[in-house]
């Protein structure tokens, strides 16, 4: 049997390898990562202590307030990001401002958090995975003054490391630094990540087509044009409401995962910050490619506010590629028409 690697051995495995040598990337992993066994106990126990409902909702059954769980992840994560004293702020989906973090120690914090605590909460309350998101940049103002707006409007190509954690039948851990893609499954016996998927590889094509169809009228023609396609094609179907749950079996069997404009949302549903830079990052270190509608590369868009939302289709690098033609080749505005 395979000698058992933790999480954290790994990191410090890694850590001469890595941009991050000063050791900062083990502290912040770490924190994250004991934010996320926090959350993932909540995620489990959720029906048993009913402590599901909306925020500021009042009490629940048994007198206690209530908190959603979103919220409850957002206040787990910032805690321990505090723990390591590397991290100089967060930025969250679910904080209208970045918030500075004060250091437990003396130590200069040259290192931002990015991140959506909880994602595809709307399936908290049914039993269905969610996932935690994350990003993690070095800041560019002097590690003396305050955090400010511009450290966290960087490029997703100037990310350092990202991941995300899945809260499904087991709660996974995947991450990159930019030198491939690794996984590890929280032993709940013991309390550890545990190395369970060595360098990811996203097959470079695949069977599933992972769209909210229900708003196939508001997609624009290309898009429509490129569903149709896949529909044709007889793939698979597959759609969590649960970008990390979507992008997850995508990594493993091989897809596309589509958001693309809605009359709804012009601009996209999802956050570039929080959802889609990560996820792209670790997507493009598996193999695999991240653009939006309009055939940006998502790691190259120029964030001009903590929340802007984008586009995208993510996912295997040829299903990826063959949508892209179809944009190229229905699009009117790419046509002269
Ligand atoms: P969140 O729960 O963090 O707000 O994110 C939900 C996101 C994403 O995870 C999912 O793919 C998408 O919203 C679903 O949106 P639609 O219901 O519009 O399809
Ligand atoms: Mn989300
Ligand atoms: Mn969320």
């Amino acid at each position: 049997m395979d000698k058992i690697v933790t999480l954290d051995e790994f990191i410090i495995r890694r850590q001469k390898d890595s941009e991050l040598a000063s050791g900062a990337l083990t502290g912040l992993l770490r924190d994250i990562g004991i934010a996320s066994k926090i959350v993932s106990r909540e995620v489990n126990k959720a029906g048993l202590l009913n402590i599901l409902g909306v925020a500021g909702s009042g009490d629940n059954a048994t007198g206690d307030t209530v908190q959603k769980l979103d919220l409850y992840a957002n206040e787990k994560l910032i805690e321990c990001l505090t723990n390591s004293g590397e991290c100089a702020g967060i930025a969250s989906e679910e904080n209208e401002d970045f918030v500075q973090l004060n250091a437990v120690t003396d130590k200069k914090a040259n290192y931002l958090v990015v991140f959506d605590p909880l994602d595809g909460s709307s399936n908290i309350d049914v039993n269905v995975s969610v996932g935690t998101i994350f990003g993690i940049y070095r800041r560019k103002s002097d590690a003396s003054e305050a955090v400010n707006l511009q450290d966290f409007l960087q490029k997703g190509t100037d990310l350092v490391a990202a991941g995300y954690v899945l809260y499904g039948t087991s709660t996974l851990l995947v991450y990159t630094t930019g030198r491939g893609v690794n996984g590890f499954t929280l032993d709940p016996s013991i309390g550890e990540f545990c190395l369970s998927h060595r360098d990811i590889q996203i097959p470079a094509t695949g069977r599933y087509y992972s769209v909210n169809q229900g708003y196939y009228l508001k997609f624009d023609v290309e898009m429509r044009r490129y569903i149709d396609y896949c529909s044709d094609l007889n793939l698979r179907l597959r759609y969590i409401g649960s970008m990390v749950s979507d992008i997850h079996r995508i990594l493993f069997q091989g897809g596309i995962f589509l958001y693309p404009n809605t009359r709804k949302h012009p601009q996209g549903k999802l956050r570039l910050l929080y959802e889609c830079n990560p996820l792209s990052y670790i997507v493009e270190q598996a193999g695999g490619k991240a653009i939006t509608a309009q055939l940006e590369r998502i790691m190259e868009i120029q964030p001009r506010s903590l929340h802007q939302r984008a586009t995208i289709a993510i996912g295997s690098p040829d299903m990826v590629d063959e949508m892209k033609e179809f944009v190229e080749r229905y699009n009117p505005a790419l046509n002269g028409e």
